[in-house]
């Protein structure tokens, strides 16, 4: 991918790698689970754009609502000269963030990271072809690992949309916004995207669509086991679920295996027994309340100056500065 000069802080050894360590755990402990990570090969990130497309999923439209009736705003709050997206996927939305910035006449450079190498390079090459003169700088990494490698003039912005957060588990999350913080200097900003608690019914529906991509992402975490670690999963025996958590206030995205079955997976020196009915748990996805999102950041060391939600209050988008640290 040099021609779209991608930065890379992978190779496709050290992915294989992380991939057998976490199938190790993941698929070892009582519960099995895998990180959510995995999803995104180029067919999962393709499979994640369809999904925002959906007639049930409505986060990508929400949060869409919100920045482009705020994107001025948040131009004018932060005068970034730097856009650093983080899982930055299709970088479909932040051409409204990229607008305001250039409206604004600040922004010089535009930085997403994003595990998924193919979805960067395709967003590198059509946004350096739609905004001429804006330095662009992929970076394929892992969030939780290379954020201390990001380049860009300051202040910078941050930017951490589609409610990816909620990805992590709580105890993560903290200790994800205090490593964004860290790589701030005090001044500079963080807009971070949060799915709201609602009705239950709406949230299993946005997570198990009628058309069944939603499924057919899930599944394809076994698919890249199968391809990377040579295992036989069969991915009809396994039946995609979601499931609404109220007392974590997250929805669990389920594989629940149909039938006894030992999988194996070579390159990991593993051989998995399954029970029928049993499931892997494959991604949380936490819905937040306003004052906890407030709290969080605080904690991080960020301080919250804006509060934004969609009209139907489905979706909330904060802009916070990092303060000063121990203040
Ligand atoms: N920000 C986009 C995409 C969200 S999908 C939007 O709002 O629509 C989540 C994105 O995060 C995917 O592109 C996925 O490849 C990326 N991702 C998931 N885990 C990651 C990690 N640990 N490090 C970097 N990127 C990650
Ligand atoms: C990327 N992330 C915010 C999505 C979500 O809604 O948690 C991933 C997703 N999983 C199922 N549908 C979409």
């Amino acid at each position: 991918m040099t021609e779209f000069d991608l930065d890379v802080h992978r190779d496709p050894d050290g992915i294989t790698e992380a991939l057998v360590m976490d199938v190790r755990s993941g698929l070892t402990a009582a519960q099995k689970w895998l990180p959510p990570k995995w999803f995104y090969d180029a067919r999962g990130s393709e499979l994640f754009e369809e999904i925002t497309a959906l007639p049930e999923y409505y986060p990508t439209r929400a949060e869409r609502e919100v920045l482009q009736r705020e994107s001025a705003e948040i131009a004018r709050v932060t005068g970034a000269r730097t856009l650093v997206e983080l899982g930055s996927g299709s970088s479909e939305k932040t051409r409204l963030l990229l607008d305001g910035l250039r409206g604004h006449g600040t922004l010089r450079e535009f930085v997403p990271l994003d595990v998924s190498e193919t979805a960067l390079a395709e967003a590198v090459e059509a946004i350096r072809a739609d905004y001429p003169g804006l330095e662009v700088r992929g970076v394929v990494g892992d969030f939780t690992e290379h954020l201390g490698l990001l380049p860009g003039e300051p202040p910078r912005l941050v930017v951490f949309l589609g409610g990816t957060i909620g990805n992590f588990l709580p105890a993560e999350r903290a200790k994800f916004l205090r490593s964004v913080r860290d790589v701030l200097a005090e001044g500079e900003w963080l807009l971070l995207g949060t799915d709201l608690v609602k009705d239950p019914v709406v949230l299993e529906r946005a997570y198990d669509d009628a058309a069944g991509v939603t499924a057919a992402f899930n599944r394809n975490v076994l698919r890249v086991i199968n391809e990377r670690l040579g295992a036989d999963f069969d991915l009809t025996k396994f039946v995609h679920e979601s499931y609404w958590d109220a007392g974590n206030e997250w929805i669990e995205m389920r594989l629940r295996a149909l039938e006894d079955m030992t999988v194996r997976i070579p390159a990991a020196n593993l051989a998995v027994r399954f029970t029928a009915g049993e499931h892997i748990r494959t991604e949380v996805s936490a819905k937040f309340r306003p004052a906890g999102v407030s709290s969080e950041l605080a904690e991080a060391g960020f301080e919250l100056e804006r509060w934004w939600t969609d009209s139907a209050a489905r979706f909330g988008v904060s802009l916070a500065r990092a303060r000063n640290v121990g203040a």
